[in-house]
């Protein structure tokens, strides 16, 4: 029998990618996992509202005012009290404190709109149109606690093409960033994978 792993969503906005990660597990492209709880720092982010409606529990933890590590310490232990095996950040705008790393080892998953380590931070699909980037893209990583570092698990790249504009090319990033942050869950759920240094390479389980 296998146990059913238990997934951490964090989301500050729209919240597509938890959703794509909810209907994964439904159709179960994601087997054996259950979105156990949805945090939020922001009370008014649609995916809060999207997680409701599809009845999965939801805390919104206000972080105005208060100092990282100690904002952390309330998430850890939303998440610790949901029996939670991995953290999923979907759009999540905020840092992670050492705290928070520590605990969840190799445990905290992101997706991030570029082809790392190219355009990290806000509006990577816009620095990589103005860039003059032929292929921009999306990657999904273990997360550390600087901004989008961490070992690479699984990336695709998109052409730009030259009428694309910022909204068309997003669009194109976020059809890939819902394929490959299901392929990634399901990879790192199953185990089959190992890291060395940087690199994360699959295994045979
Ligand atoms: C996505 O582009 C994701 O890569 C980035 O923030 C955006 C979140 O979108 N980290 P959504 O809330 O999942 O729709």
């Amino acid at each position: 029998m296998f146990m059913t792993k238990r997934i951490g969503v964090l989301l500050s906005g729209r919240g597509s990618n938890f959703e794509a990660l909810a209907d994964s597990i439904a159709a179960g492209r994601i087997p054996n996992a259950e979105v156990a709880i949805v945090v939020s720092n922001r009370e008014d982010a649609p995916g809060i509202a999207r997680a409701k409606s599809r009845s999965i529990a939801t805390k919104v933890i206000p972080s105005k005012g208060l100092e990282r590590e100690t904002y952390d310490r309330q998430v850890v232990a939303v998440l610790h009290e949901h029996e939670v095996d991995l953290v999923c950040l979907a759009g999540y705008m905020r840092l992670l404190s050492p705290y928070f790393v520590t605990a969840f080892p190799s445990r905290i998953l992101n997706i991030h709109p570029s082809l790392l380590p190219s355009f990290p931070g806000l509006e990577s699909q816009k620095q990589a149109l103005e860039y003059g980037a032929k292929f921009a893209g999306c990657t999904v990583h273990f997360v550390d606690e600087n901004l989008d570092a961490g070992p690479i698990i699984l990336q695709a790249a998109v052409p730009v093409e030259d009428d694309d504009t910022e909204a068309s090319l997003s669009e194109k990033i976020l059809r890939e960033e819902h394929r490959i942050y299901t392929e990634a869950v399901k990879l790192v759920l199953a185990g089959q994978y190992k890291i060395t240094g940087r690199r994360v390479t699959r295994t045979e389980k």
